[in-house]
C-alpha cells in the first residue's frame, strides 16, 4: 500500500516510516517541520535503503494537500500532523485548536475529494480523562480533559467519527497511544524536542548528556508504591510497528475502531530513573519536587484489543526503552542539528 503520514517527520512518524517501509509499503511524508527536520527523513532512508515521497507544506492548507493527494493517490492516511506540548496548549489554545482541528478537516476534505477512504488517526490516553481508573479500555466513555491539547484529541476523535457516520465506506482507525519513548536501536533516528523538553525520557536524556542540571520528579506523594506517577511506557519501535498493523488492518474494514496501543504494565518514575541508570551504567541527578498540575496518579492501557483486533502486542522491555533513548541522545547530543 501508499501510506501518506501527515506529520511523519517527527518523532513518531519517523519511526512509523521505517517500520512501513520495511513491512514492503510505500511511504509519503507532508510536514511543515514546525517541530522537526527533513533530516529524520534523510536518516529513515540511509537505514531502510529505500525512498520516502517527500513534501514540506502545512497539512492545513487545502490546496497543498490535494495536489499532493490528487498527485501521489494514497491508499491510507496517518494523521500525526499536530501540536502536543500540554503546557504550551494552556498558554496558546487558539494556535493548538487552530492547528489539530484544522489539519483534521483538511485531511478529510481532501480524502472525500480523491476517494481515500482510510484513516488512522494519532489519539492519546488522555482521553479518557480523570474520570476513568486505570486500566483504561477502549469502551470507557471518554473523559473531561484537563487542557486544550487534550481537548483537541477528544475533539478530533468526535470529528473522525462523524465523519464515518455520514460515509459507510471510510476506514476510521484511533490509535490512543500510551506514553511513548526509546528510539530506533540503530541510534540514528530518536525524539528531538526544541527547548525544554515537557515529557519524562527526553528530560532523563539531557540531564545524563549533561544538558540539564537534574531532573524534578514531578510528586513523591502520590499513593502508588513509590509515591511517584504510573504510566504505560512503550517503545517507539514497537508504536511504529503497531502502526503497520493498524494500515493493514483498515484495508479490509470501514466504520471506526478504537485501539489502545501500550503494554498494560504500569512503571513508575523513579523505575524509569532506576532502570536508566543501572542499563546505561550512567547517573541521572534528581530531587523529589512538587506535583505537576494535571498530573493523574496512575494511567496504562488494557492492552487486550490490540491484540486481539491487530494481532499485535508490544514486545520489547523498559531496559530496551532506557537503551534505546541513551543510544540516540549520546551519538547525537544536538538531535538533528
Ligand atoms: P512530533 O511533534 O514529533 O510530530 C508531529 C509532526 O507534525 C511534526 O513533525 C510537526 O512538524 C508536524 N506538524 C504539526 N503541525 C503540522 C501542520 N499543520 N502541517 C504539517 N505538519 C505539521 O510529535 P510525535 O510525538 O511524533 O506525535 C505525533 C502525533 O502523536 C501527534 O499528533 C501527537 O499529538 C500524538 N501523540 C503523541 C504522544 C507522545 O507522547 N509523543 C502521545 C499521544 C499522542
Ligand atoms: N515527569 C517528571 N518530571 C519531568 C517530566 C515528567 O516527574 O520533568 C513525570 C510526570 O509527572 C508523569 C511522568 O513523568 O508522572 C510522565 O510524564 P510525561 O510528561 O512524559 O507524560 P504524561 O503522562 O504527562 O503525558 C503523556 C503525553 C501526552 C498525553 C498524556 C496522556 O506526553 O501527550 O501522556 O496520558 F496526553
Amino acid at each position: 500500500m501508499k501510506i501518506l503520514l501527515a506529520g511523519g517527520a517527527g518523532y513518531i512518524g519517523s519511526h512509523t516510516a521505517v517500520a512501513l517501509l520495511e513491512a514492503g509499503h510505500q511511504v509519503v511524508v507532508l510536514d511543515n517541520y514546525d517541530n522537526s527536520s527533513p533530516e529524520a527523513i534523510h536518516r529513515v532512508e540511509e537505514l531502510t535503503g529505500k525512498k520516502v515521497s517527500l513534501y514540506e507544506g502545512d497539512a492545513t492548507d487545502h490546496k497543498r494537500v490535494l495536489d499532493l493527494m490528487q498527485r501521489e493517490q494514497p491508499d491510507c492516511v496517518i494523521h500525526f500532523a499536530g501540536l502536543k506540548a500540554v503546557g504550551e496548549s494552556i498558554e496558546q489554545p487558539l494556535r493548538y485548536y487552530r492547528n489539530n482541528i484544522d489539519t483534521t478537516l483538511t485531511l478529510l476534505e481532501s480524502m472525500a475529494e480523491t476517494g481515500c477512504k482510510k484513516i488512522v488517526f494519532s489519539s492519546s490516553a488522555t482521553v479518557y480523562g480523570a474520570e476513568n481508573a486505570a486500566p483504561c479500555h477502549e469502551l470507557m466513555p471518554k473523559g473531561s480533559c484537563t487542557n486544550p491539547y487534550g481537548w483537541t484529541k477528544s475533539m478530533m476523535e468526535q470529528i473522525l467519527q462523524d465523519a464515518a457516520v455520514a460515509d459507510k465506506d471510510l476506514s476510521v482507525v484511533l490509535l490512543r497511544y500510551f506514553n511513548p519513548i526509546g528510539a530506533h536501536e540503530s541510534g540514528r533516528i530518536g525524539e528531538n524536542p526544541r527547548g525544554i523538553p515537557n515529557n519524562l525520557m527526553p528530560y532523563v536524556t539531557q540531564v545524563a548528556v549533561g544538558k540539564r542540571e537534574k531532573l524534578t520528579v514531578f510528586g513523591g506523594d502520590y499513593d502508588t508504591p513509590d509515591g511517584t506517577c504510573l504510566r504505560d511506557y512503550i517503545h517507539v519501535m514497537d508504536l511504529a510497528e503497531g502502526h503497520v498493523k493498524a494500515v493493514e488492518f483498515g484495508a479490509n474494514h470501514t466504520g471506526v475502531d478504537i485501539i489502545n496501543l501500550g503494554t498494560g504494565q504500569p512503571y513508575s518514575v523513579l523505575d524509569i530513573v532506576h532502570t536508566f541508570q543501572e542499563v546505561n551504567g550512567i547517573k541521572v541527578n534528581y530531587e523529589i519536587g512538587p506535583r505537576r498540575s494535571g498530573d493523574l496518579p496512575v494511567v496504562y492501557a488494557d492492552a487486550s484489543k490490540a491484540q486481539k483486533v491487530l494481532g499485535w502486542q508490544a514486545k520489547r522491555t523498559l531496559a530496551d526503552m532506557c537503551r534505546d533513548s541513551w543510544n540516540w541522545q549520546k551519538n547525537n547530543p544536538d538531535g538533528y542539528e
